[in-house]
């Protein structure tokens, strides 16, 4: 039998937590009321069930942990498996903080250990043994009394966290799908002009979830030499998608999403500039860069892939090295500088931003005049898409 060698150092502590990364984990929290009398506990990723009889449960627990030292002064404590509405309460309980239980609701399990409003599960044990495992304590529990009440769990996985979900329950909601595809239908024929008219690629995107898909495209560019867009994605995180951050109200935290916890105080601020202009240019623009180039090939490579949690932070990773390429200050657009897309709203009557269309360039080199004959191309077109749709509606009510 052959094996291959492994590519790095299995010791390394870098390649031991990527690659038990891979096994995706349930979430608990353990919980305990201390010798002080307040609440204590931790997000546990280890948690697992042991034996029937008798009832037992384990968990493993870092031996610097200052929040298990608080938990282990009680003779009891409260396991509760965390519910995916409960992200915040994962994140609260893993801070190294005292004050881990502020905005957190809890009654008292039998045992008096705090059990959390809203888990999906709780599993009520007294101390049985705690013994080594490494730089982890093995905590064994006898199990006193449990219940749940079903709700979609939390699943941490690669650094990231997710739900569980039966896969029929994984498909884009069915009116998002309608909707999408019959925009890209009707905005078909203007796309198409556009891309004569400006010869270059034009494309429609609209936002789904948490993503950014391109739903209708029109190749016009000499040198195009890729397959349709149609299909691609992108996470929806900042710098990207701007006017969607905007229609959907969204401040910088939201917008940045799990990076904003890494912004710098300048970045913040940088961010809610770039905000702050496409909401009074009702215009976006990306500049063509290395940085951006490198973005935007693993924003492709990302559209053909299960879409990883992984993948998605060298995405957040990426687009915060190429975040000065998006929505630049008009002082930058002084001299000429290479285009990489320029993106207008299209808004329905109700005010309700649908699609976003975009021409794409060819790092072709525009000074700010040339951008904004564009964006007047661009909103024209935007027009007569929002009067398709519109005129499509009232043609649907009344038949
Ligand atoms: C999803 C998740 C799972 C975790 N699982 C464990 C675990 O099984 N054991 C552990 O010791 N720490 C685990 N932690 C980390 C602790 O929650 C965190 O280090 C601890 O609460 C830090 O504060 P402390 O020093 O006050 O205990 C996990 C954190 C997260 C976010």
């Amino acid at each position: 039998m052959t094996t291959t060698p492994l590519p790095q150092n299995p010791l390394d502590p870098r390649c031991f937590r990527d690659v038990l990364g891979n096994l995706p984990t349930g979430v608990t929290a353990v919980t305990a009321i201390d010798s002080e009398g307040a609440p204590a506990g931790m997000a546990i990723g280890s948690f697992v069930s042991v034996s029937l009889d008798p009832p037992l449960v384990a968990f493993y627990v870092g031996r610097g942990s200052r929040s298990f030292a608080r938990i282990r002064t009680a003779s009891s404590f409260c396991v509760n498996v965390l519910s995916s509405d409960q992200q915040e309460v994962c994140r609260a309980l893993s801070r190294p903080d005292d004050e881990k239980f502020a905005g957190i609701q809890w009654d008292a399990a039998p045992s008096g250990a705090p059990r959390l409003a809203g888990s999906t599960a709780w599993v009520d044990c007294e101390f049985e043994q705690v013994t080594d495992a490494g730089d982890h304590l093995h905590v064994l529990g006898r199990v006193h009394s449990l219940d749940a009440t079903p709700t979609l769990p939390l699943v941490f996985y690669q650094g990231g966290y997710g739900k569980f979900a039966p896969s029929s329950l994984v498909a884009i909601p069915e009116p998002d799908v309608i909707s999408n595809l019959l925009h890209a239908e009707l905005a078909r024929a203007e796309l198409e002009a556009l891309a004569d008219a400006t010869a270059t690629d034009c494309i429609a995107t609209a936002a789904v979830g948490d993503q950014l898909i391109i739903v209708a495209a029109a190749r016009k560019s000499p040198s195009a030499t890729v397959r349709t867009r149609v299909g691609q994605r992108s996470p929806f995180v900042a710098p990207l998608g701007a006017l969607y951050a905007l229609a959907r109200d969204a401040d910088v935290e939201t917008w940045a999403g799990p990076a904003a916890l890494r912004l710098s105080a300048a970045e913040r601020l940088a961010f809610a500039a770039k905000l702050d202009r496409v909401r009074k240019r009702n215009w976006s623009l990306t500049l063509a860069s290395a940085a951006q180039r490198e973005l935007e090939t693993e924003y492709l490579a990302y559209s053909a892939t299960d879409r990883s949690p992984a993948h998605i932070e060298r995405i957040h990773e990426l687009a915060h090295a190429a975040s000065g390429d998006y929505e630049p200050a008009d002082n930058a657009l002084e001299g000429p500088r290479p285009v990489r897309m320029i993106s207008v709203p299209v808004m329905d009557t109700d005010g309700e931003l649908i699609l976003l269309l975009s021409t794409v360039h060819n790092e072709t080199r525009m000074h700010r005049g040339a951008v904004l004959d564009h964006v007047q191309r661009l909103q024209s077109s935007a027009e007569r898409i929002a009067a398709l749709v519109h005129a499509n509606r009232i043609g649907a009510g009344s038949s």
